[in-house]
């Protein structure tokens, strides 16, 4: 098992500083150091080590460029008021995480190690944790197979390591309204498949699909699935829908979890407040299977409230209009999704960021919100 009491510090000579934050860019700059772990098959785990922020040297027969033995996950560290440094559900991911790790013959861990670890990286690089609201520090967990064969079969060696990013809102545009163009000719995610899981190999057909979107105005693509045009994800995020319904009741939807849609962390958190506080109000909070042809009779008989992607990166990204072809037969429209007057986002979704942002920056103390 991996055993933190063994973890190894070496320190950078060369300490980096955090960027002013208007200028961070998703993704883009990194902390001075990172954490690395290695499994090898029959001796386990090594010790935990944390190590200037550095290239990896893996040989080119190595499996996760061949067969993609690639994991990852996405969390983040929140500086709250009074200065000190939160974890949002941690044990989540990392839950998730060796969920992931174990469909593609990944080794097990214990998750509550890794928090632990994760924890002591964060605390070595707080000075990189920004200040400001809707700033953070973003964690990228990843497994990796580092077996350098090339028979096809389960790794013998694995690699976990963590990078940090610190980062603001995750579009180049900032915090605005995205419009979509829903698609049936690509399919992100099936039953049987692993569109569930967080691999790598999940993004990357992605970006085709996202490059044609792009090139007619859009930003994301809403994913749909099967002739029905069940409404899934939106780019790399869950989505909500908030509608007056058929019987004429406030609901707020997102597709259930039947193996093609991801176990969002932020999705699950959004689910648990809406039920909390929506549901006083009247609202009924559903994971169910719902079909863009019901948001387009919704949007015509003006029953159609909001629409929001949820993730960890964006957290929420509210939706403006989405292109759709009408499905089989059916003839290319558009989908209008109010926004309030002079802003980007509905006052649903204005309601749970905010929420959601009072639990991440520990404004209201919950046991979502993980002292490091
Ligand atoms: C998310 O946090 O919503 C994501 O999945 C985006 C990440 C792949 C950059």
């Amino acid at each position: 098992e991996v055993d933190v009491s063994k973890l190894v510090i070496q320190r950078t000579q060369t300490p980096g500083q955090l960027k002013k934050e208007e200028e961070l860019v998703f993704g883009r700059t990194f902390t001075d150091h990172m954490l690395a772990i290695e499994w090898t098959a029959g001796k386990g785990w090594s010790a935990p080590r944390i190590t200037p922020y550095q290239a990896l040297s893996l040989d080119p027969a190595t499996c996760v460029f061949h067969y993609g033995f690639s994991c990852f996950e996405g969390m983040k560290a929140y500086r709250t008021s009074s200065g000190e440094l939160r974890l949002f559900r941690p044990e989540k991911n990392m839950d998730r995480l060796s969920t992931s790790s174990a469909r593609i013959a990944l080794p097990p861990f214990d998750p509550k190690a890794m928090v632990e670890c994760i924890s002591r990286f964060v605390a070595l690089e707080e000075k990189f944790v920004p200040k400001k609201r809707g700033y953070s520090l973003y964690l990228r967990p990843t497994m990796i197979g580092t077996q350098p064969t090339l028979g096809v079969g389960p790794p013998g060696s694995a690699l976990f390591f963590v990078i940090a990013s610190p980062v603001g809102p995750y579009y180049p545009s900032g915090f605005k309204a995205v419009s979509l163009e829903a698609t049936s000719k690509f399919v992100r995610a099936w039953p049987g498949g692993t569109g569930d899981k967080k691999l790598g190999g999940n993004y990357a057909p992605c970006i085709v699909p996202q490059q044609e979107a792009a090139k007619r105005g859009f930003q994301q693509n809403l994913w749909l699935f099967g002739e029905e045009g069940y409404v899934t994800e939106v780019g790399t995020m869950n989505l909500f829908t908030c509608w007056i319904n058929k019987d004429g009741v406030k609901e707020i939807v997102t597709a259930p979890l039947d193996g093609t849609i991801l176990e969002g962390v932020t999705r699950d958190s959004i689910l648990a407040l809406a039920r909390e506080f929506l549901t006083k109000e009247g609202w009924i909070v559903s994971e169910r299977k719902y079909t863009i042809k019901e948001m387009a009779e919704a949007a015509d008989e003006g029953r159609l409230l909001e629409a929001f992607g949820a993730g960890t990166a964006a957290v929420v990204s509210p939706l403006r209009r989405i292109a759709w072809d009408g499905g089989v037969g059916g003839t290319q429209r558009d989908i209008n999704i109010p926004l309030q007057k002079g802003k980007e986002a509905g006052p649903i979704a204005e309601r749970i960021w905010k929420w959601m942002e009072e639990r991440q920056y520990g404004d209201v103390e919950t046991s979502w919100s993980v002292h490091v």
